[in-house]
C-alpha cells in the first residue's frame, strides 16, 4: 500500500534561532530562552482554538522554545493542556525535540482527597493525564505546584524522582516555594540523584518577593530560575493605563486579575513607569521584562499572552538597550513612592 504522506501545514521560521536569547538554567545542561510562553490563560476550550495557535507558531518562530502548562490550566480544567496536544499533533511534532514542555501538579484538580496537593498518589496519576492529554510520551520538567504544608516533603520529592526514573518527565522542578521549602526540597532532590532543574516563583516590580532569600538560595544551589506573571497578568503593560478595556484579563468573569489590584496607586505607577519607559525607547511590557531579566539568577521570563503581536513586542525589546545604574535607580524611585 502507498502511504501518502500528510502536508504540513506550518513550517517553523529558520531563522528563529537568531532572534532570542538563551540562558542556562542553574547549573544544569538545559538553557531556555530568555522569555518563555504559558498557557493558562488563552488556551482553555472557550478560547478561540485558531488564535492560541497562531500564538504558538509566532512563538516557535522566535526561537521560543519552551512551553509551559499545568493540569489545571482551563477553563475547564486540562483543557490547555488539549488545546496544546491538538496543536502539537498539527504543527509541532516534527520539532519535538526542540521544545521543552513543562507541565505540573499541585493544586485542586479532581474530587476526593487524591487530586490536590503533594501525594505521590496525586503526582503520578496526575503526570499520566498530563501526558495523555497532550498526545506525549514524556514532558521535559515536571513540577510539584506548590508546597503541601500535609505530605512529607520526602514522600512529594519522591514522586518527582519516581516519574523521572520512570521517563514520564526528564527533569523535576518545584513553583511556588519559598527558601526554607526549596533548600530541603533541592536537598532530598539532590539525594534522591535526581537534581532540581528549576524553581518557578512569581516575580515582578509589584511582587518583589523572591529577592528575600530565594534567589540567592537558587543561585547557591546551582538551580534555575523561571519567573512567572512578570507583567503582574498584564497591570505592567500599556492594558490599563486608561480604564479596564473589554478584551482584557481584568474584564472576564472569574479572571485570577482581581480589579481591586487596579487602585489608583498602583494605575498612577503604572503611568509613571510607563512615561519612564518611553523616554527609554520601550514600552512598558518591554521594560517590564527588560526589569526581571536584570538578574542573574533568573533564566527566563514566563509570559502570557492573549494575540501574537503582544508576543512579538516582548521578544523584539529583549534585544533593546540594557537598563543602567541610573534606570534602575529611577525605577526603584517610582516603585518606592505613595
Ligand atoms: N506556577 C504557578 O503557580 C503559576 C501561576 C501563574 C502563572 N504561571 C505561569 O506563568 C505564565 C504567565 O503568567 P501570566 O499570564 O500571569 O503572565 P504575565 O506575562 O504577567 O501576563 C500576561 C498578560 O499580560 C498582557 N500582555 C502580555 N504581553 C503584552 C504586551 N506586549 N502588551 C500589552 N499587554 C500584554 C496580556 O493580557 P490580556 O490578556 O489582557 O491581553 C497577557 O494575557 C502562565 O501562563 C503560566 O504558565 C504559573
Amino acid at each position: 500500500m502507498k502511504i501518502i504522506p500528510v502536508p504540513l501545514e506550518y513550517f517553523a521560521d529558520p531563522l528563529r534561532y537568531e532572534k532570542i536569547n538563551y540562558r542556562r538554567a542553574g547549573l544544569s545542561g538545559i538553557q531556555l530562552p530568555v522569555v518563555s510562553l504559558g498557557l493558562w490563560n488563552n488556551f482553555s476550550g472557550v478560547d478561540s482554538i485558531e488564535n492560541s495557535r497562531a500564538m504558538l507558531r509566532t512563538a516557535f518562530d522566535l526561537g521560543i522554545t519552551h512551553f509551559d502548562l499545568a493540569n489545571n490550566y482551563g477553563p475547564p480544567p486540562g483543557s490547555a493542556e488539549e488545546t496544546f496536544g491538538a496543536i502539537l499533533k498539527k504543527d509541532f511534532l516534527p520539532y519535538r525535540d526542540e521544545l521543552i514542555i513543562s507541565s505540573k501538579a499541585g493544586y485542586d484538580m479532581w474530587p476526593g482527597p487524591y487530586g490536590d496537593f503533594g501525594s505521590r498518589k496525586y503526582l503520578i496519576a496526575s503526570i499520566d493525564q498530563s501526558l495523555k492529554r497532550m498526545g506525549l510520551d514524556y514532558v521535559d520538567i515536571f513540577y510539584h505546584h506548590r508546597p503541601d504544608p500535609n505530605t512529607p516533603l520526602e514522600e512529594t520529592m519522591g514522586a518527582l524522582d519516581a516519574i523521572v526514573r520512570s521517563g514520564k518527565a526528564l527533569y523535576a522542578g518545584i513553583s511556588n516555594y519559598h527558601p526554607k521549602e526549596a533548600h530541603q526540597a533541592i536537598k532530598i532532590l539532590r539525594q534522591l540523584g535526581t537534581p532540581c532543574l528549576i524553581h518557578q516563583p512569581n516575580y515582578s516590580m509589584l511582587d518583589r518577593w523572591v529577592e528575600e532569600g530565594l534567589l540567592d538560595e537558587l543561585s547557591k544551589e546551582g538551580v534555575g530560575c523561571i519567573v512567572f506573571s512578570p507583567l503582574a497578568q498584564g497591570i505592567l503593560t500599556n492594558r490599563y493605563l486608561n480604564g479596564i478595556p473589554e478584551d482584557s484579563r481584568a474584564a472576564k468573569p472569574n479572571s485570577a486579575l482581581d480589579r481591586a489590584e487596579l487602585s489608583d496607586m498602583v494605575i498612577s505607577k503604572v503611568r509613571r513607569l510607563n512615561e519612564f519607559a518611553q523616554q527609554l525607547g520601550l514600552s512598558l511590557a518591554q521594560l517590564a521584562i527588560n526589569w526581571v531579566l536584570r538578574r542573574p539568577e533568573v533564566t527566563s521570563a514566563l509570559i502570557g499572552a492573549s494575540r501574537p503581536s503582544q508576543i512579538t513586542e516582548i521578544v523584539q525589546g529583549t534585544w533593546k538597550t540594557a537598563l543602567s545604574k541610573e534606570d534602575m535607580q529611577t525605577i526603584e524611585v517610582i516603585l518606592s513612592e505613595e
